[in-house]
């Protein structure tokens, strides 16, 4: 069912060879195989997630499958430190700034959300691409599946009225939009005019 919005984004993330992304609220690690197919053995994967059980699992993926191109760092979204965690994925070999970030079915599990797409936006190098994929209430004869996506949604402790893809639409360049299972899955996926930041400060000026 969600798989079918994980690959859109990642497609529409137009991934290059070599390239470092973000993967925010990473979960399990369950876009690693796509993405993994895109940016290759010389790019890198850099997963944050604010469980240290999720990143348990996503570590074990990685080494069951061999990849050495795999940064996972805890942390929580909405409050982390653009500089500490590009400092950290610089130690771990890769670059502070990354081409790309993605987040998928992540940001509608914060309430805070909106400062998490900053983040987003600050781990990205300028013009970079961003994605985000998630859920809302069916339309047309998927209607019909609301009360159960309703209930998947507050289970996994989603809120589907959130829609944070209309950060993308608001805030991206040559936004690409994509849905599917009746507009249950919404991806977004563009290019991010860089942020001015405030000298001495985590935070951009908006
Ligand atoms: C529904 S899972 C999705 C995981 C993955 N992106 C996927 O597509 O399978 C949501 C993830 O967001 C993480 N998460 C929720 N709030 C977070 C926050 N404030 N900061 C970082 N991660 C967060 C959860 O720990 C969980 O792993």
């Amino acid at each position: 069912m969600y798989r079918a919005g994980r690959r859109r984004g990642v497609d529409l993330l137009r991934l290059q060879p070599g390239d470092q992304v973000v993967d925010l609220g990473c979960g399990t690690g369950l876009n690693f195989a796509l993405l993994q197919s895109k940016v290759s053995v010389g790019g890198l994967i850099v997963g944050i997630d604010r469980s240290a059980a999720m990143l348990r699992q996503a570590r074990r993926r990685a080494e069951r499958r061999g990849w050495k191109n795999v940064v996972l760092i805890q942390a929580d979204a909405t409050t982390l430190s653009p500089a500490d965690v590009g400092a950290r994925v610089a130690a771990a070999g890769g670059r502070e700034l990354s081409d790309s970030a993605l987040a998928t079915y992540a940001l509608s599990l914060m309430p805070e959300w909106e400062r998490a797409w900053t983040n987003m936006r600050n781990l990205t190098k300028p013009a970079g691409r961003l994605c985000v994929v998630d859920m809302r209430r069916p339309t047309g004869p998927y209607a019909l599946l609301t009360p159960l996506a309703v209930a998947a949604c507050r289970l996994g402790g989603a809120d589907i009225d959130a829609h944070p893809w209309t950060a993308v639409d608001r805030d991206c360049l040559g936004v690409e939009a994509s849905s599917t299972r009746g507009g249950h899955l919404q991806v977004r996926a563009g290019t991010a005019p860089a942020l001015r930041r405030v000298p001495g400060s985590e935070h951009p000026a908006r």
